[in-house]
């Protein structure tokens, strides 16, 4: 497949078919995500394959029960609306997907940001000067894998909607806070074809100096 068609053609996929993802097809993904670029070459990242029926259950669970806590708490009674919607299926659809990725980021040493904070620089000026080289490496990695996997022909969806259950997540998988998850990625044959999301004008995006 060519690269650009790849990159147009890409879409998010909600439903998969319940058809295994073989190993192999599971590490070229893996594959694809180890050779993204990263700040430094820290390769700030580590993968997670979750196959396990009962875990992923068990992660929707904690999503389900985290947005049930975070109800009460909404702005408006349309944000409370959203929040259930979500709950029922943009947060949790991974749990019907026959392989999770999750992709975590690991804890990335910053020097630079340091440097600026010892020259009196605010954390919210760093925060601007400086946004977060390790997530952007992190993010690289992700579109790697979700390329990759449309380019073998399966379906994904970044997802970090489900990470309001991040600390149970934590639990449930066994990390500390030296780490936490980016994304998780479903992956499988894909069960819809929905069509493609509109994009922005190049124009509006773009300005030329020169
Ligand atoms: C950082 C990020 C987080 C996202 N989180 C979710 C999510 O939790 N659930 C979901 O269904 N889609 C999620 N999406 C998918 C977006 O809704 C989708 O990419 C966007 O609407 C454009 O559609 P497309 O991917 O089909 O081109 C996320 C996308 C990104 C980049």
């Amino acid at each position: 497949m060519e690269l650009i068609e790849s990159i147009k053609g890409r879409k998010s996929i909600r439903r998969f078919k319940q058809t295994p993802v073989p190993d192999e097809d599971i590490k070229k993904i893996l594959e694809a995500g180890r050779w993204a670029p990263s700040a430094n070459n820290t390769q700030p990242w580590s993968f997670l394959v979750i196959k396990d029926k009962l875990v992923l259950k068990q992660m929707a669970e904690a999503v389900r029960s985290m947005v049930d806590k975070m109800i009460p708490y909404a702005e408006s009674e349309k944000q409370s609306q959203r929040l259930a919607a979500y709950k029922g299926n943009y947060y949790t659809f991974f749990e019907r997907a026959p392989v999770v990725i999750a992709v975590f980021m690991e804890g990335y040493d910053a020097g630079t940001d340091k440097l600026l904070a010892r020259m009196g620089y605010p954390a919210e000026d760093i925060r601007r000067l400086r946004p977060v080289p390790g997530l952007q490496s992190v993010a690289a990695a992700v579109q790697n894998m979700l390329l990759a996997i449309h380019a073998l022909g399966y379906g994904s969806c970044w997802m970090t909607g489900p990470l309001v259950a991040q600390e149970a997540f934590e639990k449930l998988l066994g990390y500390g806070k030296e780490r936490s998850i980016a994304a998780l990625l479903p992956v499988g044959v894909p069960d819809e074809d929905p069509p493609s999301r509109s994009r922005k004008e190049l124009a509006e995006m773009t300005r030329v100096i020169g």
